[in-house]
């Protein structure tokens, strides 16, 4: 097995991710969502959207309903967010799916495991169309942290999309919102994404990869699938050497963050 170099190595890691929590903190501490969060039952984070203006904060909500009666979907909820001004566009989704703010990580949460930190919404949503996902695919977030990425899979692209999270406390706010949104097609599952079912998965995404032996794992479940069908990987943060995976065609993407691997089988 050839050397790992450094950054590749703090990449899988789960080090580039926390040193980017960290970074991000202090805004958000400042901002008090985070404090309001550790403190603040599930019930009371939904419209802590006390850092956006009242017409951003009214809009959201507004789409969260139209949402939840169905009418907003794919194409036309794509527009709504493209609307919103990029700087405030996180908090809007946020706000949209009644997810609170950077809850904190569980004390429990294993020593090199990469923490929540959730994906860029331009970032998704490029993941999504240069995958690109389909009303047809299975689209599995391994790590899915309060579940932005599985909800957008699902109310973009029609997808049936799961999401595997290790922290519970995570993983009941992603259910809470998807139920809050009368979502069936989504699911959320507390559990090692090493060791839980993925056998149906098309359209793998990882944000920041979280360790060497996990990702080895991960490749090892996802490398049989590809004899059925054709399956694609998004890596955002992190890249898969080579060596680890002769069997990916790695994909350049429009954004430098993230990267796609193909399968070579496409039947
Ligand atoms: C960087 S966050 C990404 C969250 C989400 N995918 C997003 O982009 O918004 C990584 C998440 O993976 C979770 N995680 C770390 N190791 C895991 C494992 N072995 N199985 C499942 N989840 C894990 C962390 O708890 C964290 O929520």
């Amino acid at each position: 097995m050839p050397a790992l170099d450094e950054s590749f190595k703090r990449q899988i890691d789960g080090t580039a991710a926390l040193a980017k929590k960290e970074a991000a903190a202090p805004r958000r501490v400042l901002r008090g969502s985070r404090r309001r969060a550790k403190k603040l039952p599930l019930r009371d984070t939904v419209d802590r959207l006390s850092t956006m203006n009242d017409p951003l904060f009214t809009d959201a909500v507004c789409a969260r309903a139209a949402v939840a009666s169905g009418a907003l979907r794919g194409r036309a909820l794509e527009q709504r967010l493209q609307a919103v001004p990029k700087a405030q566009r996180d908090a809007w989704l946020d706000g949209l799916l009644a997810l609170p703010e950077l809850p904190p990580d569980d004390p429990r949460l294993p020593a090199g495991a990469v923490p929540y930190l959730p994906c860029e919404v331009a970032v998704i949503v490029q993941a999504l169309r240069e995958a690109p996902v389909s009303a047809s695919d299975v689209f599995v977030d391994l790590g899915s942290g309060l579940g932005r990425v599985v909800l957008l899979a699902h109310l973009l692209c029609g997808a049936r999309a799961t999401g595997i999270e290790l922290q519970p406390h995570l993983v009941a706010h992603a259910q809470r919102s998807a139920a809050l949104l009368g979502l069936a097609g989504v699911h959320f599952l507390c559990g090692d994404a090493t060791r839980s079912p993925i056998d149906e998965g098309t359209v793998f995404f990882i944000y920041a990869s979280f360790g060497l032996s996990s990702l080895r794992r991960i490749l090892s479940r996802v490398q049989p699938l590809s004899a059925r069908r054709r399956i694609t990987l998004c890596a955002v943060d992190f890249a898969i050497p080579k060596t680890e995976a002769p069997w990916l065609h790695a994909r350049p993407s429009s954004r430098p963050e993230l990267v796609f691997y193909d399968t070579l089988t496409t039947g």
